[in-house]
């Protein structure tokens, strides 16, 4: 039952600050994102745990990423890319790193990953840690694998930032279920 309760109550949290989880706690939470289902268990789901000085090496591909891609990207823009992984005391980046099978195909590896996200965030509520996927510029495109080190063959699926809450949670909205569930019986 508490299990369907951290489910049910689980929010995105925007506003974050430290401490970040403990290693024990994080140990706990790469567990459980391994544990999403896998076809043919190719263990596609790699992670890179960013904090302290890694957040300055992160801010600095941003802004190296930035200058490179985007066109006629202006100074404001700029700041904001460059301080947008100070916004936790941890990020968590989301790779799949995809193999080549011939029952396998590459959406299904980062459909695995997307699910080994969505541990993460599960654990990481449970254990009483805030949390948001973001993507935007630095998510999703065959460029940024690159200038974080990694071969053409990682896909980056996002950033979870974490870290303690500073906000109240929002409210939940009320879903009303059949308008998403169609039953066949
Ligand atoms: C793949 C993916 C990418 C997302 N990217 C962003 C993002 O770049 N910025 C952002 O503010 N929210 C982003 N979101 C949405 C938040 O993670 C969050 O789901 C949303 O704010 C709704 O909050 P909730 O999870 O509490 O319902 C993304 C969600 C997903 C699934």
């Amino acid at each position: 039952m508490q299990a369907i309760e951290n489910i049910l109550s689980r929010n995105s949290v925007s506003k974050l600050e430290g401490p970040p989880p403990s290693r024990e706690e994080m140990d706990i939470v790469y567990k459980s994102a391994l544990r999403a289902p896998d076809h043919r268990w190719l263990r596609p789901s790699e992670f890179i745990e960013v904090t302290g000085d890694g957040l300055k090496k992160l801010s600095k591909i941003f802004e190296t990423f930035s200058n490179d891609n985007i066109k006629d990207i202006d100074h404001v823009k700029l700041e904001k890319y460059k301080n947008a992984p100070f916004r936790a005391p941890m990020i968590i980046i989301l790779i799949s790193n995809i193999k080549i099978h011939p029952k396998v195909p590459e959406i299904e590896q980062m459909l695995s990953t997307a699910a080994a996200a969505q541990n993460i965030l599960l654990t990481l509520s449970a254990l009483g840690y805030g949390a948001i996927w973001r993507t935007g510029a630095f998510a999703l495109n065959d460029k940024i694998s690159n200038y974080l080190g990694l071969d053409d063959s990682n896909k980056i699926l996002g950033y979870i930032y974490t870290g303690k809450s500073k906000i109240k949670p929002k409210k939940i909205p009320d879903i009303d279920i059949d308008n998403f569930v169609t039953k066949w019986d």
